[in-house]
């Protein structure tokens, strides 16, 4: 009898799949279930960026490209980095991948040897610590506060290191908060980091999607700064799966050899749209839907505000709010089950992102337009309403 890997019983699935089933079930059976849910907003490609892709295929653009990606896209994205962030960042030290979770696989890989662990905060991007998993590693989460939003002490940095401790990994805007690091706290965990003897590691996939703080870039403190970023969410492209890993130059040939047998390359197509993305005009897209998400995220707070809902984190970037339910339930996977069954409404239960005090949250996703945002918060007061009743 074939056997499973013992490591796929660590991997654990997302609860929110739970809402999501049920949610799809709902709707397979005519009702008007608001996804509040998905880490997707509701906009298309770009049609320009979309032909990009068309015309590739129709030029017979359709075979591998080399394994760190199409030159162009690199001395595009390497422009790009020039023109938005001010920062240098060579062709060479960029690596294309298969969106960042390619990038992340890959610096798991890269970086992080079996039976180590690498740092990061608790409430995260929950598929981290699944790819540390793959290597033989482990996520040592670290308890935050909201207090702090949710952001790691970095006071107590060197107490949470131990020998098996490889590195850091943050993440700005967050995923689930929607908190901005500023520059101030990169450069002290890279400073630390760097003492300890680790990487640090930034995932900025959400990085251009910022309302409040500072859009900025890892990179602008050191070259020695791991950094990985997608084509996915700014440019509305997560069905491309395109990302990118910038890599310090010491370690470009070791990323390379392992992004020629992990991959060989990025899809071919979607890197020929990629290029057309950063052009200009399709940059000017790209801030008209920033100001489109920051007004549903004004309302958003406003309404939670109403409702007398907390929002616990400072809600800066990305597309989430995060929001403290513990005053009317104990249990927010729970509430979240309720909301949807009874009200069609689908939010992330904290429990996806974390395990410290994670049945207190849930996350929701401004990914649909206000109209429907209106309606999910009409009816979460109803739900809220019955609830106390
Ligand atoms: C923080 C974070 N990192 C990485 C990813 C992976 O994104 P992709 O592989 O689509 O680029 C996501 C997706 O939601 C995310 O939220």
């Amino acid at each position: 009898m074939s056997k499973l890997a013992h490591r796929v019983e660590s991997i654990s699935p997302f609860h929110v799949m739970a809402i999501l089933d049920k949610a799809k079930m709902l709707q397979a059976s005519g009702e008007d279930v608001i996804h509040l849910e998905v880490g997707e907003p509701d906009f298309v490609t770009d049609s320009s960026v979309a032909n990009a892709g068309i015309e590739a295929i129709q030029k017979h653009h359709t075979g591998y490209t080399s394994a760190t990606g199409l030159p162009e896209l690199k001395k595009t994205l390497s422009a790009y980095y020039k023109k938005q962030y001010q920062v240098d960042v060579s062709p060479e030290r960029i690596i294309v991948t298969s969106g960042a979770s390619g990038a992340l696989l890959l610096l798991s890989s890269l970086l992080v040897n079996s039976d180590d662990n690498v740092l990061m905060p608790d409430p995260c991007y929950p598929c981290n610590r699944h790819f540390l998993i793959q290597v033989g590693a482990q996520a040592k989460l670290v308890e935050t506060h909201s207090s702090q939003q949710f952001a790691i002490d970095l006071e107590q940095l060197s107490e949470y290191w131990d020998d098996k401790t490889s590195g850091l990994w943050l993440a700005s805007p967050s995923n689930p908060t929607g908190a901005v690091l500023d520059q101030a706290y990169l450069e002290t965990a890279f400073s630390k980091v760097s003492r300890l003897g680790g990487h640090l590691m930034v995932d900025e996939i959400y990085q251009g999607l910022v309302y409040e703080g500072e859009d900025m870039t890892a990179l602008s403190i050191s070259d020695d700064i791991f950094v990985i970023n997608s084509f996915s969410k700014k440019f509305a492209m997560t069905g491309w799966r395109l990302g990118w890993a910038v890599v310090p130059e010491w370690a470009i040939e070791g990323a390379t050899k392992l992004a020629q047998n992990l991959f060989i390359s990025a899809p071919t197509v979607s890197q020929y749209a990629a290029v057309r993305a950063l052009e200009d005009d399709v940059l000017v897209g790209c801030e008209s839907r920033r100001q489109v998400l920051d007004k549903r995220r004004q309302f958003l707070l406003k309404e939670l505000d109403r409702l007398g809902l907390p929002v616990v984190a400072p809600a800066q970037g990305a597309f989430y709010v995060f929001v403290d339910v513990s005053g009317i339930t104990g249990n927010a996977m729970q509430w979240c089950l309720g909301l949807l069954d009874e009200y069609k409404v689908a939010l992330t239960p904290g429990d996806d992102f974390g395990f410290h005090n994670s049945h207190k949250y849930v996350r929701f996703a401004y990914t649909c337009n206000e109209a429907r945002l209106e309606e999910a918060l009409k009816r979460i007061e109803q739900y809220m309403k019955r609830k106390d009743a």
